[in-house]
């Protein structure tokens, strides 16, 4: 069965809104294992315009099930994973400008910088996963540098317009699927997943881990986060696919 991550990071995004010290993120984690949360996912952005130093320590400190730190690969946020030694890196690409990560990581283009970092957080002991689009050449890249994990972002799917769009994306996603397993890395799932478009992406086999955000945040808004993520636990198992035989 495929692990959730949830990530946090918009409870944060709420609390920034007025600089104070509600809602906690760290509370939140705390709800969010509660409603059986496999995992925390959260993004240090170099902004630091949602998650914190002081949130990322405390994370470390209290959570019990894996925790996922996100994170652009430039020296001092690696430094700060280093030291603080998360379960598991995603590396992910991060523009100043951006509202949300937007697309995947171009391991093909930065392999010296993404590289470098992948090592030092290796060496650290930390399991290292690249978030990036569902290309094959992207996939070998990732596992040329010595990453053990991929995350297929899944925007494309998300974003689609159309049945034969999101047919596409989904033969994208699968195919990305096969070569990374192919090549031994594990794969995990990220970006625009919301309870009404989990299903046929949970359907696909193979995936280990799927990191959601920003739809379990907004449903927590009404239900309450341990309610949200146990509802979106309960769409991963009702949709996962059958074992093999
Ligand atoms: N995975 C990665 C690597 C991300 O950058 C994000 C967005 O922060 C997510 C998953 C979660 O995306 P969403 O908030 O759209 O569920």
């Amino acid at each position: 069965m495929a692990l959730l991550g949830v990530n946090i990071d918009h409870v944060a995004t709420v609390r920034q809104a007025r600089r104070t010290d509600e809602p906690d993120p760290v509370w939140a984690a705390v709800e969010a294992e509660l409603g059986g949360a496999d995992g925390i996912t959260f993004h240090l952005r170099e902004d630091r315009r949602h998650i914190s130093d002081r949130d990322a320590r405390l994370l470390k400190e209290t959570v019990a099930v894996k925790l996922n730190m996100e994170m652009a690969s430039d020296d001092a946020i690696v430094a700060i994973a280093v030291g603080l030694r998360p379960d598991q890196c995603t590396l992910v690409p991060e523009r100043r400008e951006e509202l949300t990560t937007e697309g995947g990581l171009d391991v093909v283009r930065y392999q010296t910088r993404v590289g470098t970092a992948v090592a030092r957080l290796r060496e650290a002991g930390i399991v290292v996963s690249a978030f990036i689009e569902p290309i094959a050449e992207q996939v070998q890249a990732s596992a040329d540098i010595g990453f053990q994990a991929v995350e297929l972002w899944t925007g494309a799917y998300a974003h689609a317009k159309t049945t034969a769009e999101r047919e596409e994306a989904l033969t994208l996603l699968r195919d990305a699927i096969v070569e990374g397993r192919r090549l031994g890395l594990e794969v995990h799932a990220g970006h625009g997943l919301t309870y009404r478009n989990i299903a046929p992406v949970a359907a696909l086999p193979g995936f280990s881990e799927f990191n959601i955000g920003h739809s379990i945040v907004s449903r927590a808004v009404f239900v309450g986060i341990r309610e949200a993520v146990r509802e979106m636990k309960e769409l991963l198992v009702r949709h996962a696919p059958s074992p093999p035989p």
